[in-house]
């Protein structure tokens, strides 16, 4: 395996630059020499590889050179038959595999608190989605996974099914026994496709959970930005077995990503590959070391619960050590820690009603780490002495996902069907949604095309709007009025 220790289109790229090349291609600004003074020593390292599909530098869409070669060496590094690089983040896998399996009025199960992603990908298709409630884990109210037991319940309620798409693990690192669910799927014939966007440095450390395709899904979409090394935008797509169409997949790809893409960011793609493999075991037990450090500090605590790897939970089956979710037993909201925090310059990846959730990544130092138990626990020493109220019962989840299984009849751009008016949101009580609503991050639709407003469901946006939520999918921003059906 000495050639993982390549990364052959990062190579490339420093060999075309040897040749001091005169540019007559585009991108315009021929290697930043377009940029102001400023900019220009800001970024000149990186447009420097800003390339093209000239001569030695391949072509993303019909790869026969350093491109094919790094994309290659991906799949032996992750055991998949294929790997594609994505310069669209994991939306553009997600929305490709998706189209992949299914067209128009075609049954696809579907975990329910799915990204946005894999819900445009239905959309797109015009596919019947079987919504799938995730379990709840009681201790935070948070939507973790499915379990084998429901898949196969499905499988059963719905044998015409073309697919099963699963996120695993959620945004929080919870995942699910893929495994079963796999075996639950190819017993009735069909594919697992997994959006593992939140996993791409699963199945290299013993102590973390193993990947998607080691257990035996058709294609896992994974975010290399997110928990490797790649630029933003960076992923990747692992594809095995007979159950995927891989030329109309290869197409799907075209259709969604540049015939521009970036040579900044797959290169940072092979880069990420090549850490995984020459560092990836160490940066896993360091940040495993890091969050044990910060999970013992607040063990005891009474205002922080953070869930770990080691306690044993219904609702999934594994949790990254890597995703520290702070859940907040009392007085605070996540909204308010976060922004207490950001005070002190600790900028958090998201946060909801009762939780605030810190990533560490092969960038975090130990330093850091201790800084941010420091600050939690002033706040926690704090907050003892000015309100002792429990936080109410996070109900989003439970009023969301009341049944096991939720087909949708109606297409899910009803709306090109359909009138649509504005209406005050407070109002919307019992009239369908013309719109998604999505609290972003973490850009799971809470309500989609098609549902009805309860009255739960407007307080808790009414809520978290008030948090300073923000929200994608919706007409009005500030959601004062929401868009529903005539
Ligand atoms: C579960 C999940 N899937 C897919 C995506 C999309 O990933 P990307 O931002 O790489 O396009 C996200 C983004 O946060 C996500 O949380």
């Amino acid at each position: 395996l000495s050639r993982q220790h390549r990364a052959p289109l990062y190579e490339a790229l420093l060999q075309h630059l040897k040749k001091k090349p005169l540019s007559f291609h585009v991108p315009g600004h021929k290697m930043g020499e377009g940029f102001d003074i400023q900019a220009h020593a800001c970024y000149s390292s990186i447009l420097r590889l800003d390339q093209t599909e000239i001569e030695g530098l391949d072509d993303l869409h019909s790869p026969h050179g350093p491109i094919d070669q790094a994309q290659r060496l991906a799949a032996e590094f992750i055991g998949a038959e294929k790997t594609y690089f994505l310069v669209n983040g994991s939306t553009g896998g997600n929305l490709a595999m998706i189209q992949t399996v299914c067209g128009r009025g075609d049954v696809v199960i579907v975990q329910r608190n799915a990204h946005k992603s894999i819900i445009h990908g239905l959309i797109l298709a015009g596919a019947r989605p079987v919504y799938l409630a995730p379990r709840i884990d009681p201790e935070t109210g948070i939507a973790a996974g499915v379990d084998g037991f429901t898949i196969e319940k499905a499988m059963r309620h719905y044998p015409e099914a073309k697919a099963v798409v699963v996120t695993s693990p959620n945004y929080y690192g919870m995942g699910s026994d893929l495994k079963k669910i796999q075996a639950a799927a190819h017993h009735a014939g069909i594919p697992l496709l997994v959006d593992e966007a939140h996993g791409a440095h699963y199945g290299i450390h013993a102590k973390y959970p193993r990947s998607a395709i080691q257990q035996g899904a058709d294609i896992a979409v994974q975010s290399t930005h997110k928990m490797g090394i790649s630029m933003t935008m960076g992923a990747w797509m692992h594809v095995q077995g007979q159950l995927i169409d891989k030329e109309r997949l290869e197409w799907l790809l075209t259709v969604y990503q540049s015939s521009s893409p970036s040579y900044p960011i797959m290169a940072s793609i092979d880069l990420s590959r090549r850490f995984f493999y020459e560092q990836g075991y160490a940066f896993l037990q360091r940040g495993w070391e890091m969050a044990n450090r910060f999970r013992q500090a607040f063990q005891a605590d009474e205002h922080y619960y953070i869930p770990s790897p080691e306690r044993e939970n219904h609702a999934y089956t594994s949790i990254d050590p890597l995703k520290l979710t702070i859940h907040i037993r009392k007085s605070l909201t996540g909204f308010m820690l976060k922004k207490h925090l950001q005070e002190k310059g600790m900028y958090m990846e998201l946060a909801d009603l009762h939780h605030v959730l810190a990533v560490l990544g092969p960038g975090t130092k130990k330093e850091e780490i201790d800084l941010l138990i420091h600050q939690l626990a002033v706040l926690s020493k704090e907050a003892k002495h000015s309100c002792e109220k429990e936080n109410p019962r996070f109900i989003a989840n439970n009023i969301l996902y009341k049944e096991t299984f939720q087909a949708v009849h109606e297409p899910l751009d009803i709306t090109r069907y359909k009138g649509k008016e504005r209406m005050p949101l407070k109002q919307a009580n019992g009239r369908i949604s013309g719109e998604m609503i999505i609290p972003y991050p973490p850009g799971i639709p809470i309500l989609h095309v098609g549902e009805r407003w309860t009255p739960e469901l407007v307080e808790q946006v009414l809520q978290l709007k008030e948090q300073g939520a923000r929200f994608h999918g919706v007409a009005d921003s500030t959601l004062e009025k929401v868009t529903v059906l005539t």
